[in-house]
C-alpha cells in the first residue's frame, strides 16, 4: 500500500496549485557587502530542491536556480567591511545609543514581514519544510525579534541606575565584542540564524553572515531590507563553500565572535584556524542523540502521541528529536503497535498539501545513508515494525520503526537526522541512565511516566547531564524566552531571547570613588550629554 502512496508521491506541474508553482529558476549572483548589493561574475553554485516533478522523462528533481560561490578574497573584502564597521569598537553602529539601534532593526522587522510569502515558498521548495511549519518558522523568527527588542529594552532600563558600593558609584552597561561570524543550519536556515544574527547585531556587533548550505535562496529576498534597514559593513551576507570562505575568515584571526549551528566536527576544524584563541567568543549549537524514556507506568497514549512528533517532525531533521527511545519491556509491545499506527496516518506528500507531515529531504545522499543505518540495524538483529518502514523514492524516506536496537547498531549512537526511529527495550533502568551519562551528546531528555517516585529519581540523575529534562513532552528549544543550550559535544553557551543578548555582549563598568568632584563630574556629562554610556536616558 506504501509503495502506491510513494508512486505517487511526486506530483507533475500541473497537479501543483498555481499559487505554489515554483516559476523560472532564480539565478542569483548579488552578494551584500559594505552596504551594497555586488554582482559576483565567478561561478555559481547550483540549487537543487528536494521535490522531483513527473514529467515524460520521468521524475525529475527541480533546479531552483544557482547561488554565488565566492573564493576567499571575496569573503575577505566582505570581513574587512565589518572589521571597518567596528573600527576597533569606534564605528557608529557599535557607539550608536540602544534606542537608535532599536529602530534599525525596527525598520529591518517592517521589510522583513513583507517578504514572507517569498521566503515560505522558498522554505518549501528548498527544504521541504510543509507549509504551515513553513509559514511557523517564519512567524516565530519575527516573534523573536520583537520579544528581542523588548528584553533588550528591559535590560536597558536596568543598566540606566547607577549603583553604590562600598563607597564605589558605578554604572554598568553591555557593551558588543566585535566582529561576528554567523552561520545557521539547514533545517532551520531562517530561524536558528536570526536566533544569533539579531542579538549580535541589535547588540551593536558588526556580522559576516553566511547562509546555510541549504535553504539559501530564502535569504534573498531579505538583501534590500538589510542593505537598507543597517548602515554600510555592519551586515555583510557571503555565499560559497564553507571551506573557502569561512575558513579564509577564521584563518584571519578578525572574527571575535563565532555563532554556528552544526556539527561540533565543524565548528572544532574551524575554531582551530583562529590564530587569537581567547579573543574568540563562541555560541554553538551542536549535534545531540536525544532519548525519550518510557517508563513501566504511563499514560501510554500521550507518551506515543510526543515521541511521534518528537521524533518525526521535519522528518526528523530537528537537532531537539528524539532520536533514541528506550522503552520499558512491559509497555513495548503496545508502544510499537501504538507508534506504528501513528506513523501509518501521517500523510507523505509535497511541503503545500493540506495536511501532509512526511515530505522529501534536502541532503544528497540522505536516502542511501539512512538506508546504510537500516541496513546494519537489520543485520544485527533489528526489524521493522512498521508497514513500508524505509521504502523510498528519489529524495524521499518513508519513517521506519526499528525494533529491538541494541548498542552494536550504528543507529544506537549515530546522530541519523531522519526519519528512522530506534527502540531500546530495557528492564533495569540504570542501563539507559548509563547511556546517558556515557553518551557524547548531551542536549535534552524526555521522560515519559507517571510514577512520581521513578520520574523524580530520574530528574535527579540527568539533571547534571542535559540542559533541559522534558516530562511527558517530547524534546524542544521553545519557548524561546527559555534556555536552550546543551553539554560535551552539544552546545556551547546559552541562548534564549534574555541569554542571546548576554552572549553577544559583555559588560563594563563604568566606577568612580564616591565623593563630591566625582558626583559633580559624572552629573555634569549626564546633563550635558556628553557620553552614550553615562547616561540615565530611559527607554520606554
Ligand atoms: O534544530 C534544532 C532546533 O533548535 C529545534 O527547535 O525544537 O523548536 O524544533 P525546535
Amino acid at each position: 500500500m506504501t509503495t502506491n502512496r510513494l508512486d505517487n508521491l511526486f506530483p507533475s506541474l500541473a497537479e501543483i496549485p498555481e499559487q505554489y508553482r515554483f516559476g523560472a529558476p532564480i539565478e542569483q549572483r548579488d552578494y551584500l557587502v559594505d552596504g551594497q548589493l555586488r554582482t559576483w561574475e565567478g561561478p555559481l553554485a547550483s540549487v537543487r530542491s528536494p521535490v522531483f516533478l513527473k514529467s515524460e522523462q520521468g521524475e525529475q528533481q527541480v533546479i531552483l536556480g544557482s547561488t554565488p560561490l565566492l573564493d576567499a578574497e571575496t569573503a575577505l573584502v566582505a570581513l574587512d567591511a565589518a572589521v571597518r564597521a567596528y573600527a576597533n569598537g569606534q564605528g557608529a553602529w557599535p557607539s550608536l545609543r540602544v534606542a537608535e539601534r532599536i529602530q534599525h532593526v525596527e525598520t529591518f522587522l517592517a521589510r522583513m514581514r513583507e517578504q514572507r510569502e517569498r521566503v515560505v515558498k522558498l522554505l518549501m521548495w528548498e527544504i521541504g519544510k510543509n507549509l504551515k511549519d513553513s509559514q511557523k518558522e517564519f512567524d516565530r523568527t519575527c516573534d523573536y525579534i520583537v520579544d528581542t527588542i523588548e528584553a533588550l529594552k528591559e535590560l536597558d532600563r536596568r543598566s540606566s541606575r547607577f549603583e553604590l558600593e562600598q563607597d564605589t558609584l558605578g554604572q554598568i552597561r553591555r557593551v558588543p565584542l566585535g566582529v561576528t561570524l554567523c552561520m545557521g543550519p539547514y533545517n532551520y536556515p531562517l530561524n536558528e540564524t536570526f536566533t544569533t544574527l539579531i542579538p549580535a547585531l541589535i547588540m551593536g556587533n558588526t556580522v559576516v553572515f553566511k547562509p546555510a548550505k541549504f535553504g539559501v535562496l530564502l535569504i534573498r529576498p531579505l538583501l534590500e531590507a538589510f542593505r537598507d534597514s543597517f548602515p554600510a559593513g555592519v551586515i555583510n551576507v557571503i555565499y560559497g563553500s564553507g571551506r573557502e570562505t569561512v575558513s579564509a575568515l577564521m584563518a584571519s584571526g578578525k572574527i571575535d565572535v563565532f555563532a554556528f549551528i552544526g556539527t561540533h566536527k565543524g565548528a572544532s576544524d574551524l575554531k582551530k584556524l583562529h590564530p587569537r584563541p581567547h579573543r574568540l567568543r563562541a555560541a554553538l549549537g551542536l549535534d545531540a542523540k536525544n532519548p525519550g524514556i518510557v517508563l513501566p507506568e504511563v499514560d501510554l497514549d500521550n507518551a506515543v502521541s510526543e515521541a511521534v512528533t518528537g521524533a518525526l517532525s521535519f522528518n526528523g531533521q530537528r537537532c531537539t528529536a528524539l532520536k533514541i527511545l528506550f522503552v520499558h519491556e512491559d509497555v513495548v509491545e503496545r508502544f510499537l503497535e501504538q507508534f506504528a499506527a501513528k506513523v501509518a496516518a501521517l500523510k507523505p506528500g509535497m511541503p503545500w498539501e493540506e495536511g501532509v507531515s512526511l515530505t522529501p529531504l534536502p541532503e544528497p545522499g540522505k536516502v542511501e545513508y539512512l538506508g546504510g543505518l537500516l541496513a546494519d540495524a537489520l543485520e544485527q538483529g533489528a526489524q521493522v515494525v512498521n508497514a513500508g518502514g524505509g521504502e523510498s523514492r528519489g529524495s524521499f524516506f518513508y519513517p521506519a520503526l526499528l525494533y529491538p536496537v541494541n548498542p552494536a547498531m550504528r543507529i544506537y549512537q549515530e546522530e541519523q537526522f531522519g526519519p528512522l526511529v530506534p527502540v531500546v527495550p530495557y528492564r533495569d533502568l540504570q542501563a539507559v541512565i548509563d547511556y546517558v551519562l556515557d553518551s557524547d551528546f548531551g542536549q535534552q531528555l524526555s521522560i515519559f511516566g507517571s510514577d512520581s517516585a521513578q520520574v523524580g529519581r530520574l530528574v535527579d540523575a540527568f539533571a547534571n547531564q542535559v540542559g533541559r529534562i522534558n516530562i511527558n513532552a517530547q524534546c524542544q528549544r521553545g519557548p524561546d524566552s527559555f534556555p536552550f543550550n546543551g553539554r560535551k559535544n552539544s552546545a556551547e553557551g546559552t541562548l534564549s531571547v534574555h541569554d542571546a543578548l548576554r552572549v553577544f555582549s559583555i559588560r563594563t563598568l563604568v566606577a568612580t570613588k564616591f565623593q563630591e568632584s566625582n558626583k559633580a563630574l559624572v552629573s555634569e556629562i549626564i546633563r550635558n550629554r556628553e557620553s552614550s554610556f553615562l547616561t540615565t536616558d530611559y527607554i520606554f
